[in-house]
């Protein structure tokens, strides 16, 4: 899903099957297309998204929170969706679950926070840092795409199962699946624990350690 219009025609589906439909004869959406593809820079995806509108949370944020890091990263890591310090920022990970973050970056990693980078399923926080819902997560996906069509990384790692489901499709629990190592056409994907997860269980750490050497050993 490269571009807009198939964000656009997943959301009108979502919200018709929470009407309750069943069956739709989708019809097309009629805007130009040239006006729904992203652009090819991350500096002008970062302008759409930062006016992006096409979902509810773009109400409620304060920022958009796009992602940052190196543009030519190797390594990336894709949490679920901002929190009230990133919100209020403007950048992924800044809180208490990012100090965590960039710690397993520089001490279990051996890298700069700066040589990776870092985005989120949605860009936008969602309310009371509830999960975002499919639509959000669906209606967001493109830019996310993009970026990773754009920075080229050769692993991804999930934070999280929100992570995890949106980037494979595939719904298997975070427990079991944490460690594998899934290889795509581009890239290898990789979920582990959440690091607020950590924070609430500090026991999984020694899991997410294990993780990051698998990951260490790829680099
Ligand atoms: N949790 C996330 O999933 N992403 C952030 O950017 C911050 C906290």
């Amino acid at each position: 899903m490269k571009n807009l219009k198939n964000a656009l025609l997943l959301k009108q589906l979502y919200q018709l099957k929470q009407l309750g439909f069943q069956y739709t004869s989708v019809s097309v959406y009629k805007e130009d297309e040239s006006n729904l593809l992203l652009p090819n820079t991350l500096e002008k995806l970062e302008k759409q998204a930062n006016g992006c509108h096409l979902c509810e949370l773009s109400k409620s944020r304060t920022n958009v929170v796009f992602g940052e890091g190196n543009k030519n990263a190797t390594l990336m890591f894709v949490g679920e969706g901002p929190g009230a310090t990133e919100d209020s920022m403007g950048k992924p990970f800044v809180g208490r679950s990012g100090e965590l973050l960039s710690k397993i970056i520089e001490n279990v990693l051996y890298l700069k926070r700066e040589d990776v980078y870092i985005a989120n399923i949605v860009k936008c926080r969602p309310p009371n840092n509830r999960t975002p819902t499919p639509t959000e997560a669906h209606t967001c996906q493109p830019y996310l795409l993009k970026q990773i069509e754009l920075i080229k990384p050769k692993i991804i790692v999930a934070l999280g199962a929100t992570a995890y489901h949106y980037l494979s499709g595939d719904e298997t629990k975070i427990t079991k699946i944490r460690g594998v190592l899934h290889k795509r056409e581009d890239y290898t994907l990789m979920a582990t624990y959440h690091p607020s997860y950590l924070l609430r269980n500090p026991s999984a750490k020694k899991d997410v350690f294990e993780d990051m050497l698998k990951i260490k050993s790829l680099l």
